[in-house]
């Protein structure tokens, strides 16, 4: 496995790879949920570069920028085992300038949900990784699920501005507790890993009324509330794919998403109907 630091360097040497080439971005801390995104990588095609890169600017003021896990040797350690080709670890100073140029996430997209309570976030992902595919320049590019608005987002680029890489999104990976795998999950204690048990719980409650086919969003949405009492609950969603409400559930066309606070950790999770 070759690592590079330097994003110009790395470009450099990429154009000189003339095989598909598939696209992992991440922010390190490696799980079992990147792990997937590795493998499928390595499936579809014949070199595989990942990146680890904490993107300062999708951090709003007070957030865990400082604080965001980071495991670099066992990180390296991984993506040598998976058989990654390129491990990418640029510094900050080789993907941002002093004036730049950036990108702003859609008004109404990317300013609901997540985006609400993390108003600017999505427009720091977008221009990471528009910055980042620039320098891979994949065929393929992998992203979790568990992420669905950056996922929705980004694909939502990637159409708009006529770029030519492939977007892949692959499902979420879980705790056999149910869990979704999350860097985020190590700042959980014991009790409130325990909490964080509602929201997988909440999801599955969702899925038996969708199949029992008689109840609207809206009482789905307060069934999950329910079950996801009392943590702090940011949202309870339930859209079809290109993020707009749903009343009525359409099977192959939702997902149920939710965002809830434990202690002070934010979880995402979701169910794609
Ligand atoms: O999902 C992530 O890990 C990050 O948001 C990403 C896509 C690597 C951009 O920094």
């Amino acid at each position: 496995m070759k690592i590079f630091t330097n994003s110009l360097v790395l470009k450099e040497y990429l154009q000189t790879v003339s095989l598909k080439i598939g696209f992992v971005p991440t922010m390190g801390a490696l799980h079992e949920g990147h792990l997937s995104l590795i493998k499928k990588a390595k499936e579809e095609n014949d070199f595989v570069v990942v990146s680890i890169f904490v993107n300062p600017t999708q951090f709003l003021k007070g957030e865990d920028l400082d604080a965001y896990p980071k495991k670099d040797a066992a990180d390296k350690k991984i993506c040598e085992l998976a058989g990654v080709d390129v491990l990418f670890l640029p510094n900050a100073e080789s993907i941002y300038g002093s004036d730049e140029v950036s990108l702003q996430a859609p008004h109404v997209r990317g300013y609901v949900l997540e985006g609400r309570s993390r108003p600017g976030h999505f427009s720091g992902v977008l221009t990471v990784v528009m910055k980042l595919l620039n320098i891979v320049n994949p065929h393929k590019a992998y992203f979790g699920k568990k992420d669905a608005q950056q996922l929705h987002l980004i694909t939502l680029m990637v159409k708009n501005l006529f770029m030519s890489v492939a977007i892949v999104p692959v499902d979420t990976v879980r705790e056999s507790d149910g869990l979704a795998m999350s860097s985020r999950n190590v700042y959980l204690s014991t009790k409130e890993h325990e909490e964080a048990l509602k929201i997988s719980k909440s999801l599955k409650i969702a899925t038996q009324l969708v199949m029992q086919k008689n109840f609207t969003s809206n009482e789905i949405k307060k069934a999950m509330r329910e079950t996801l009492t009392p943590l702090e609950v940011s949202y309870v969603e339930i859209l079809n794919r290109d993020f707009e409400l749903l009343e009525v559930v359409e099977l192959g066309n939702t997902i149920i998403l939710v965002e809830v606070l434990v202690g002070s950790t934010r979880l995402l999770d979701n169910l794609w109907l």
